[in-house]
């Protein structure tokens, strides 16, 4: 399976260092800068760390980057977490970056495609925008933790979050139990 991870500046670094690391180094990775500096202001680690954690890693202005063709074989793209710029740059079919550009191939191509974001409240811009990419087959995840598997760390919560991110791209994963057969 052929996977990217994109991160831009939204809040939410922490979930993507984690999906990083339960994807064992298979992921492809594009960091926007803004993702850079949220990385540097959440997790006290460097966007280095992260890309250690990918296969590869694309600057967000590489057009170059196989990322943006669609003849790259891809199976699935997560934009975590998802900034509502780029969330909505992608309902408007832009593709002013890489970051974009992959996201754009990646429907057009009628492959996964998973957005992340996290803002509170939303404006009716935000759902709207929201609302048209579930229309063009996308995955609108927001990052919002349950609490009925009884967190006690915050790792707990990050790992709610990803476990579904995980379910969502198809990939295995041992982050949390299915509700269903908790013990
Ligand atoms: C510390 C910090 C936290 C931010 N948190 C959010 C957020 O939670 N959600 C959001 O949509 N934008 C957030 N922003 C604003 C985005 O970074 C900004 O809209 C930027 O243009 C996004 O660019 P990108 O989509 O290319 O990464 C935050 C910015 C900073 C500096």
């Amino acid at each position: 399976m052929r996977l990217a991870v994109c991160i831009t500046g939204a809040s939410g670094a922490p979930y993507a260092y984690r999906l990083l690391r339960a994807l064992k180094g298979q992921a492809e990775l594009v960091i926007s800068p803004e993702g850079e500096e949220v990385i540097r202001t959440e997790t006290g680690r460097s966007p280095k760390d992260f890309k250690s954690l990918a296969s590869a890693w694309y600057a967000n202005d590489d057009f170059h980057a196989p990322l943006a063709s669609g003849s790259a074989p891809l199976d699935a793209l997560a934009i975590v977490p998802c900034s509502m710029n780029t969330l909505s740059k992608i309902a408007l079919g832009l593709s002013d970056n890489l970051i974009t550009r992959a996201a754009a191939v990646t429907l057009k191509e009628g492959r996964k495609l998973v957005l992340v974001p996290r803002e509170t409240p939303l404006s009716a811009v935000h759902l709207e925008h929201m609302l048209t990419i579930a229309r063009l087959g996308g995955t609108v995840l927001p990052a919002m933790p349950g609490f009925y598997h009884n967190p006690e760390t915050m790792d707990d919560l990050v790992d709610f979050v990803v476990a579904r991110i995980l379910d969502h791209l198809g990939v295995e994963h041992d982050l949390m139990r299915p509700w269903a057969t908790k013990a």
